[in-house]
């Protein structure tokens, strides 16, 4: 059976070039917007250019002509969507709907896969201001997609392993503590964290699987499903350092929150998941895990 062309859209962030990376490993043939506002961006050119040279091609296109869109989206069978939607790097998930428009004219697309990646937003209606924005977007998107009858799957990891596995899910920094490490509650909470990676290869090998047509897709390896206290047990034993433990309330947390930016509140949101969402009850219907 011909593979399936796929078209990644944001493919040059930071899921996205992952996206590029499975898609072109599982043959695919494999097109990236290129959109001519990236002007004199010269990390962008080159990775374009490099995804190029690894057999990709690139394809012209731009959110603000969707002509444009339409003659993209044309060429393939599948788009996948990597448009940003993380507030201190660049947040414009509804720029998706402009997407949705064009997919819906071009009508050949079978299947899409809008921007998610993360907690599942439709399991977020918990969560606090001003960081459930990216939550309320992407259920705005999602509706457009059901109402046009888009074939469909949504991607749910949960939590980036580069934004909260090697900070032990400490906020406002990337990397472990060297000497103290806050607890959430009581830290035995259990969440799932996912390399990006697999991500992008699950999500590759989800877009021609019928058992994930219009279906949440949720991504939890047995292996990565782990409290934080489990999480930092393990950075302990591979750094051969004990570190001291500050357990932080759920009433001092929400405290810390109020009047936060976006930005500050990024970080949060899983940790929220964690106090607040003690056992997740994921749609069976839905479900495939
Ligand atoms: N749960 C988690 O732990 C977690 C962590 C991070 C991200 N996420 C989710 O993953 C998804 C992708 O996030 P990301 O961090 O990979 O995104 P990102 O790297 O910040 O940006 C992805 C791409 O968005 C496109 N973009 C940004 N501004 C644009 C504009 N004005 N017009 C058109 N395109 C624009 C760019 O595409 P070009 O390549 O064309 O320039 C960019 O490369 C989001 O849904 C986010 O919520 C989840």
């Amino acid at each position: 059976m011909a593979k399936s062309r796929v078209l990644v859209v944001g493919g040059t962030g930071y899921i996205g070039r992952r996206l590029v990376k499975a898609s072109l490993a599982e043959g695919h043939p494999t097109y990236i917007l290129r959109r001519p506002e990236i002007g004199l961006d010269i990390d962008k050119l080159q990775i374009l250019m490099e995804f190029k040279r690894q057999g990709a091609r690139l394809i012209e296109g731009s959110f603000s002509d969707h002509r444009s869109l339409v003659e993209a989206v044309k060429q393939v069978d599948v788009v996948i969507c990597a448009m940003s939607g993380v507030h201190f790097r660049s947040h414009n998930l509804l720029l998706q709907l402009k997407l949705v428009d064009a997919i819906k004219e071009a009508g050949n697309i079978k299947r899409f896969l809008p921007s998610e990646f993360g907690l599942d937003p439709a399991q977020m209606e918990h969560a606090l201001e001003p960081g459930r924005v990216t939550f309320d977007e992407k259920m705005i998107v999602r509706k457009a997609i059901e109402e046009a009858k888009i074939p469909h799957t949504y991607v749910s990891a949960n939590c980036f392993g580069g934004y909260f596995v090697g900070n032990l899910s400490q906020m406002e920094t990337l990397l472990p503590p060297k000497h103290k490490v806050l607890i959430y509650g009581d830290g035995n909470v259990k969440a799932v964290f996912m390399d990006e990676d697999d991500i992008a290869t699950y999500t590759i090998k989800s877009i021609d699987d019928p058992r994930t047509l219009n279906k949440t897709l949720y991504l939890r390896p047995p292996e990565n499903i782990l409290s934080q206290r489990e999480l930092i047990e393990k950075w302990e034993k591979l750094s051969g350092n004990t570190l001291e433990k500050i357990t932080i309330s759920k009433q001092d947390f929400l405290a810390q929150m109020k009047g936060a930016s976006c930005n500050k509140n990024i970080m949060n949101r899983a940790t929220i998941v964690q106090l607040k969402c003690k056992k997740v009850n994921y749609s069976e219907k839905q479900e495939i895990s």
